[in-house]
């Protein structure tokens, strides 16, 4: 059976750049954009362009180099951003404004001090103007992770009608648990006339660290949009990353979901995105940290030695890191010292390397990781015939 498509839809240069510290130009978006591209995203969210004119400037570039992916925009549900943006967005193949409004009782009772038919009203004219320029608009209800369902199920329907081709449900606090914002998924789904007409769209937050989760929950509930940053980077504890749920469908053919991602370019573009937001990726990170293949304890080494599955769920080589590591600590055990010392030239016999690994164990205690020329020192100071070595 032919597998369900999830469009991904990257906003590192969005969301993800208004992290502290990640703000990038114009030339390193575009660089970076065009990374994107080849990745496969199909959406890219390339800036806020009534925030700045340095935004507005790499949106329009952006919208003239990238040749296939949607080029999206973000909007508040005002006349004037909605306006910039599309002007940002003229030179697009394919255009997308993503204009919306908090919908949740603490955005209408506070930030807008106002009534949930009013918010409706103003989400209606913000789809409704977008479209006067654009033929593709998202709708996104900010804070849709913490709006009673009825209510979030009313604006979506009113936006329907204006026209929005998506409907973005984020989970803009990181709150919900992964039944719950699955459970809205479906509740969406179930009940708003003519969402068959729109495409929902996942768009959660890490601050309880289940940004991947609820978005793989959105997406087994029928989401087919999966908004995600490189490294999971995004305001505050970050978003959902794209590596992450993109490897997530990959390894459970069970889901039935698939995306148009070239997994193995995700390693250089996680590196790529780290370099250019000089925003360093956590060692143990899923997927693209440089501990996601790495074994150090003696008896994960040897399991993975004798067979690779044994500790591994991906190949390495489908995300573009060439071989998983066996690093050797003092937790290290003698299969992998004497796997390590094959690769630099010493085929140890059973005796020698009884040997050898004593000494390993002496040099371990002291250094926090054995390296290859570590390595060379320890055969030649080990009490044994070099000559005898095969
Ligand atoms: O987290 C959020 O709600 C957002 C919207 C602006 C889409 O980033
Ligand atoms: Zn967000």
């Amino acid at each position: 059976m032919a597998k369900d498509k999830v469009q991904i839809f990257d906003t590192t240069l969005r969301d993800g750049e208004q992290v502290p510290g990640c703000k990038l130009d114009t030339a390193q978006k575009l660089v970076l954009a065009e990374r994107l591209e080849e990745l496969g995203v199909d959406i890219l969210e390339a800036g806020f362009p009534i925030s700045s004119p340095g935004d507005f400037n790499s949106v329009s570039e952006i919208s003239k180099l990238i040749k296939n992916a949607t080029v999206c925009g973000l909007t508040r549900a005002v006349e004037k951003d909605i306006k910039v943006a599309a002007e940002a967005l003229r030179y697009a193949k394919k255009p997308r404004i993503h204009t919306g409004i908090g919908t949740s009782e603490s955005h209408i009772k506070f930030k807008f001090k106002t009534s949930q038919e009013e918010v409706i009203r103003r989400a209606v004219a913000a789809v409704t103007y977008a479209k006067s320029f654009v033929e593709d608009v998202e709708f996104f209800a900010e804070d849709a992770g913490r709006t009673d369902n009825e209510y979030l199920a009313r604006v979506c329907e009113a936006v329907i009608k204006a026209g929005a081709t998506v409907l973005n449900i984020p989970d803009t606090t990181g709150y919900c648990l992964p039944e719950e914002y699955g459970a809205k998924i479906k509740y969406l789904k179930e009940n708003v006339t003519g969402i068959d007409k729109a495409i929902l769209s996942c768009h959660c937050h890490n601050d309880l660290g289940l940004a991947t989760a609820n978005s793989v929950s959105g997406a087994i509930n029928g989401a087919r949009q999966i908004e995600c940053t490189i490294n999971g980077i995004g305001e505050r504890a970050g978003n959902t990353s794209l590596e992450e749920v993109v490897m997530i469908l990959k390894q459970h053919p069970d889901l039935n979901l698939d995306t148009n991602i070239n997994t193995r370019l995700l390693f250089d573009t996680s590196k790529m995105v780290s370099q250019k937001m000089g925003m360093p990726v956590q060692p143990n990170k899923a997927i693209v940290g440089t501990n996601a293949f790495a074994h150090s304890s003696g008896i994960h080494q040897d399991g993975v030695i004798k067979n690779r599955g044994t500790y591994e769920i991906i190949d390495p080589e489908d995300v573009g890191v060439s071989e998983s590591s066996i690093v050797l600590t003092a937790r290290s055990g003698r299969a992998a010292l004497a796997y390590r010392a094959k690769n630099v030239g010493y085929e140890l016999t059973k005796l020698q390397l009884d040997t050898v690994y004593d000494n390993f164990l002496k040099f371990a205690d002291v250094k926090k990781e054995i390296v290859d020329s570590d390595i060379h020192e320890i055969v030649e100071t080990s009490n044994i015939k070099l000559e005898s070595l095969a």
